[in-house]
């Protein structure tokens, strides 16, 4: 379908925490939490982005919060359409409501029903034409990787639901995976161990304070207590304000929960042919998503899979610049351009 020149043009990386959207030449226009609230009848949102986090983390018991993106994936269709028509509305501000073109970015292992839920939620909230990318290659390409290096890069990037995963080369990724872990199942891990061990119920916000105040993977950067909001005894059911749990606890439940994907990421790549893993020697690992700020989560995964690791600069906007690197040359595209490999108009 032509393009009219006219027509607005957004990128959107539609995340499980975070939704960021870049305009065309404007760079990123929003940044808000992936999240949606409504009253009991799904009516109307009465709140998106960062007001229904915050609802969220208040625990109000008279709305249905919902996180309509998990694992990477749309997960609630109707609080995905929701939530992304406003963020749309937002992004667009004065500009005429002429269904944009979105370029978006889908995980490497989403199935086709998968990814036709993302365009019809897209459709359904306003977009006129879809672009979509797998996602490594627009981590990738927003890494701000050296294009021209012999060497090629383990592109890992750890969100809230899901571990994207490709071998980065000359512009092109080849070998992606995807995981369904990210910083939610850190949060599960912590929530689950403080029960087991402390006979308490925590929400996920307490969890994801703890495991953010650690700060750390392999030793906690601080010592002494955090304050848990809103505990349940398991033994009674009693509420209770406040409680304390020592932050020094929290390293090992993290570095246990690595252990599944660092064993997925030893297997891809002893599966590298031998050209290619000796290529990926040379470049190593490149973290990103917001997990890959936890310090220390670097030293964990270079050591455990013999490889250098670095974060990349800013890791939690590789997937949106990746997607505006696509978004500035999609007139390349539409004309069958191969220079974003696996992208499909
Ligand atoms: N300083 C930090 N330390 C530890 N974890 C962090 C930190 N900052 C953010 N996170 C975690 O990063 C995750 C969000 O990362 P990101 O924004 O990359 O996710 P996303 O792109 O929305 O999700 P996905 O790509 O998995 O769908 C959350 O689990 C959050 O708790
Ligand atoms: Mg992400």
């Amino acid at each position: 379908m032509p393009i009219l020149p006219w027509t607005e043009q957004l990128a959107i990386d539609l995340g499980s925490a975070w939704v960021h959207i870049v305009a065309k030449g404007e760079g990123v226009v929003l940044r808000e939490p992936s999240f949606v609230a409504f009253e009991d009848r799904r009516h109307k949102p009465v709140a998106v982005g960062v007001e229904a986090r915050r609802l969220w983390e208040r625990g109000v018991d008279e709305l249905e919060i919902v996180r309509p993106v998990q694992g990477g994936v749309v997960a609630d269709f109707d609080a995905a359409v929701a939530m992304l028509r406003q963020f749309i509305r937002r992004a667009l501000g004065h500009r005429p409501l002429l269904s944009p073109l979105v370029v978006v970015a889908t995980p490497a292992g989403a199935t086709q029903v998968e990814e036709r839920a993302l365009h019809n939620a897209l459709i359904a909230a306003g977009a006129g034409h879809i672009v979509n990318v797998q996602r490594p290659l627009a981590v990738g390409l927003g890494s701000g990787l050296p294009m021209q290096s012999d060497d090629s890069y383990l592109l890992v990037d750890i969100g809230a639901g899901c571990t994207d995963v490709g071998v980065f080369h000359h512009g092109l990724v080849t070998s992606i995976r995807s995981f369904r872990f990210g910083g939610d199942d850190l949060d599960e891990a912590i929530i689950r161990t403080v029960k087991r061990q402390r006979g308490i119920r925590i929400g996920y916000p307490g969890a994801e304070s703890l495991k953010r105040e650690a700060g750390s993977v392999e030793t906690a950067l601080h010592n002494g207590p955090v304050h848990v909001d809103d505990v349940v005894m398991v033994e009674n059911e009693q509420h209770v304000e406040s409680y304390e749990i020592e932050v020094d606890e929290v390293p090992q439940i993290l570095t246990k929960a690595f252990a599944q994907l660092i064993s997925e990421l030893n297997w891809l790549i002893e599966e590298l042919p031998r050209a290619q893993k000796q290529q990926v020697a040379g470049g190593g690992i490149v973290l990103s998503g917001g997990t890959a700020l936890l310090e220390g989560l670097d030293q964990l995964l270079g050591s455990s899979l013999h490889l250098p690791c670095i974060v990349a600069t800013d890791p939690i906007s590789c997937t949106i610049l990746g997607l505006e690197a696509v978004l500035s040359d999609i007139e390349a595209l539409s004309l069958g351009g191969q220079r974003f490999g696996a992208v499909r108009v």
